[in-house]
């Protein structure tokens, strides 16, 4: 069975900063980092991956559809080097839908502002994130704050705020305003590329089908059965995976998903013909994990 499975030639590594990275093969270093959040489940490490398909094709793609953005690094990478003309990101929640409205709006100036001049103590985070948002750009500021101190970055509810930090600077651990303010000040300046839509992923992929100029980069949120922790990553992690599956054989552009190593993902691919390569990561304790790309009939 699951004869197709590929390997790729890519081993992964788990560095200082906790994030899973290409060691050898890829040029780890030509990843920059883009995105102003630390995503649950982002796809840094990908990045070197995804430049790779799009930039072997013979014609350049005009568009690159994210249907589940998230922190979006895939999105504002091809963006920042090009590799379509334009980029549209959709993602469905509303606390990370406010901070890409407001990044790539005329309000973004007010964002990297706000962040370099916030006083990060516990009581001003609880107090900030406590009262309600009067406004997009508040709710960005909140929604900026929560990721940087919550653990993991992880703001799904029920999560919480770190204690003793990554690395024992306690909520601070994770905050680098300089560095958020020039990443969203850099963003900024890509917005003529970029279309953000506050929507459902799956419904603008349908609606979409039809068109050959695009590619499409599909991370959605996945739990394989049994791994509870999965369904805290996301306040929206409920998904019909069997209609993503049958919408992507509808695609008349390309496509890569990406998703976790489960017996379940490699049937709904192998159901409808699509090729699966695994991409092999070296987790913790050097527990071999892998990650499944699933791509189109070859
Ligand atoms: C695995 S994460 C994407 C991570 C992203 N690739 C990155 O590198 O940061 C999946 C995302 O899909 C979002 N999501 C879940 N259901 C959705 C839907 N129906 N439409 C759009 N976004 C959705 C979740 O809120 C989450 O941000």
């Amino acid at each position: 069975m699951f004869q197709q499975t590929q390997v790729l030639p890519i081993q992964l590594s788990l560095f200082d900063d906790g994030q899973l990275r290409p060691s050898t093969i890829v040029n780890v270093a030509s990843v920059k980092q883009l995105s102003p959040f630390r995503y649950p489940g982002g796809k840094t490490w990908l990045v070197p991956v995804v430049r790779d398909w799009l930039k072997a094709r013979k014609e350049k793609i005009h568009e690159v559809i994210e249907p589940f953005a998230g922190g979006g690094i895939i999105g504002l990478t091809v963006a920042h080097e090009q590799l379509a003309d334009h980029v549209t990101m959709i993602e469905l929640d509303p606390d990370v839908a406010a901070v890409w409205h407001v990044i790539l709006s005329k309000d973004f100036e007010w964002l990297a502002q706000r962040i370099l001049d916030f006083d990060l103590t516990p009581e001003n985070v609880n107090q900030a994130i406590a009262s309600e948002a009067r406004n997009t750009k508040e709710r960005a500021l909140q929604t900026i704050l929560k990721n940087r101190t919550y653990h993991g970055g992880i703001m799904a509810p029920g999560s919480g705020q770190l204690k003793h930090g990554e690395n024992g600077k306690g909520i601070a651990s994770r905050w680098y305003p300089e560095t958020l303010a020039r990443r969203i000040r850099y963003i900024a300046t890509l917005r003529d590329r970029i279309t953000f839509l506050e929507a459902d992923g799956l419904e603008y992929i349908e609606r979409t089908a039809f068109r050959t100029d695009v590619a499409y980069f599909i991370d959605p949120p996945y739990t394989a059965p049994g791994k509870q922790a999965g369904n805290r990553l996301y306040r929206f992690h409920q998904l019909d995976h069997e209609r993503l599956f049958d919408i992507a054989t509808t695609f008349k552009g390309d496509f890569m998903m990406t998703y976790d190593n489960a017996e379940s993902v490699q049937e709904m691919a192998e159901k409808r013909g699509f090729s699966i390569s695994r991409v092999p990561m070296k987790g913790t304790h050097h527990k071999e994990v892998f990650e499944l790309l699933v791509s189109p009939a070859q």
